[in-house]
């Protein structure tokens, strides 16, 4: 069902000090930080390799971002898989007994159709499945 890490994702505090310290630091090329309404963040990302890094910070404290922040603190938030066909591995999870947290693909950050799986069942690990476009570009 896996096909490759699409990205990691850290939730942080300022997302443009974020970017502009993993630029500096790092000489990386962060795009524009874009919302993501729905869920309650600004988001960007910036390629490392065949995967990537996604920055996300909360725009309400009561988002599960703002959430997490305000239990955990910043730091690595989720991992992203990419899968080819989103709706068939929902499907198959479901099958199996798996709780998510999206029983229904929705849209990302980036325009990602995306899913989360319940972070209980993947031993703490908060899981974001991503479906291909076909092309890696994202
Ligand atoms: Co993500």
């Amino acid at each position: 069902m896996l096909e490759r890490i699409s990205h990691l994702g850290y939730a942080v505090t300022d997302i443009e000090a974020a970017a502009a310290f993993y630029r500096t630091s790092f000489g990386v090329e962060p795009g524009e930080s874009e919302p993501v309404e729905e869920q309650g963040i600004l988001a960007t990302m910036f390629r490392v390799g065949e995967s990537s890094i996604e920055l996300v910070q909360p725009t309400r404290p009561d988002s599960p971002v703002g959430k997490f922040i305000a239990r955990r603190g910043q730091g690595f938030h989720h991992v992203a898989f990419e899968v080819r066909d989103l709706e068939a591995s929902l499907a198959e999870l479901k099958a199996r007994g798996v709780d998510l947290i999206d029983s229904e693909p929705r849209i990302g950050a980036g325009g990602m159709r995306m899913a989360f799986v319940h972070p209980h069942e993947v031993f703490g690990v908060l899981t974001e499945l991503v479906e291909s476009r076909g092309t890696g570009t994202h």
